[in-house]
């Protein structure tokens, strides 16, 4: 008889709960909190304290849909990290209570592990061994994914991440927080004329920092000729930012599948959601020869149905977690 999991993700402003029974994601429910767009970005101490306020009816709101009971929860699994320390907590502490209440065992999921293993959701599953891209606020890494719990990463980030180079560019276009699905769809209303610099970074290792730089000085020029600049230029800013966040990120998926060999290419995270990386996937792997692998868009953000998967595998190799856990801010895969 497959396992009941119940899964919480509370790593960052997202408090999502998922019950799975096997592979199948019987409720995914997630609370998203809006408080943080008036201070243009996440507020760790104020999305804590929305955690405290969402987690009870969100478990509920989960259960309630999958149709169980709480004494139906076979195991309960919580992101352990990397994160917030103040959210992680309260998703850690909220998932030891109701496992010693129920008497039931605890598995402690990585969330970077976890946005791979979104994957393992739906058909198509990637075969192994395959490269996945994951691309999110926090991180950005190509990994080398050889089973659900063995994962090596080849390359990642050395200052800004994906999704963080979308959210301050676009702060600076006065988008919104998080800017990455508004510079989404403004870029598809326009065209990428201009020509941001390709950083030159060694390896499979990335870098957005000086992009943002780069765009903040243009911008500072183009406005002392033409205040109204960005106003009247908005959809083709967005447009040129995407096409360069995109072809740094494509261009260092190349060479790591060349590099290993490998064409079965995955993306996921936060940025995987956004439509000009998953239509230039799809052009690139036809002409790379790839099979290529991109997440329904509910699983590509926080959410916790992953992070229930990711515990399925953890349940299925025994590896549980005891209440001596603590949440890791910090936690490589
Ligand atoms: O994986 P995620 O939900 O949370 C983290 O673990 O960080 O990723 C959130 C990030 C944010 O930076 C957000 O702007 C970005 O993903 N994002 C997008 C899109 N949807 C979410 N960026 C670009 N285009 C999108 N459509
Ligand atoms: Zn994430």
């Amino acid at each position: 008889m497959a396992v009941t999991i119940l899964a919480i993700e509370s790593s960052c402003d997202d408090t999502s709960v998922a019950v799975l029974r096997g592979a199948t994601v019987l409720s995914n429910i997630t609370a998203s909190q809006a408080i943080h767009s008036q201070y243009g970005g996440v507020v760790p101490e104020v999305a804590s304290r929305a955690h405290e306020i969402n987690i009870v009816p969100t478990v509920q709101a989960a259960l309630h849909k999958a149709g169980i009971e709480k004494t139906d929860i076979e195991a309960v699994a919580f992101t352990r990290g990397p994160g917030l320390m103040g959210s992680l907590l309260v998703g850690v502490s909220f998932a030891k209570s109701l496992a010693l209440a129920l008497g039931v065992p605890l598995l402690a999921v990585n969330h970077m592990q976890a946005h791979v293993l979104a994957h393992f959701i739906d058909e198509p599953i990637p075969p192994f061994p395959f490269l996945c891209l994951t691309v999110s606020g926090g991180h950005t890494q190509i990994v080398l994914v050889r089973s659900p719990l063995d994962m090596e990463v080849l390359g990642e980030t050395i200052d800004d991440a994906a999704g963080e180079a979308f959210d301050k560019i676009g702060k600076i276009l006065g988008l919104p927080y998080p800017a990455g699905p508004h510079v989404d769809k403004l870029a598809a209303l326009g065209n990428p004329v201009f020509k941001f610099p390709e950083p030159r970074i060694p390896e499979l290792n990335f870098s957005f920092s000086g992009l943002k730089t780069s765009v903040m000085y243009f911008l500072r020029d183009q406005t002392k000729e033409n205040p109204e600049f960005i106003s009247t230029h908005l959809n083709d800013i967005c447009a040129s930012v995407q096409d360069r966040i995109v072809s740094i990120l494509l261009n260092k998926l190349k060479m790591a599948a060349k590099i290993h060999h490998i064409h079965h290419i995955a993306i996921a995270g936060g940025v995987s959601a956004n439509r000009g990386l998953r239509k230039a996937l799809e052009e690139t792997g036809k002409k790379q020869k790839w099979t290529t692998y991109i997440p329904q868009f509910q699983y590509c953000t926080d959410n916790a149905a992953m992070i229930g998967t990711a515990a399925r595998f953890l349940y299925e190799a025994g590896i549980f977690a005891d209440q001596s856990a603590a949440p890791l801010a910090r936690w490589h895969i």
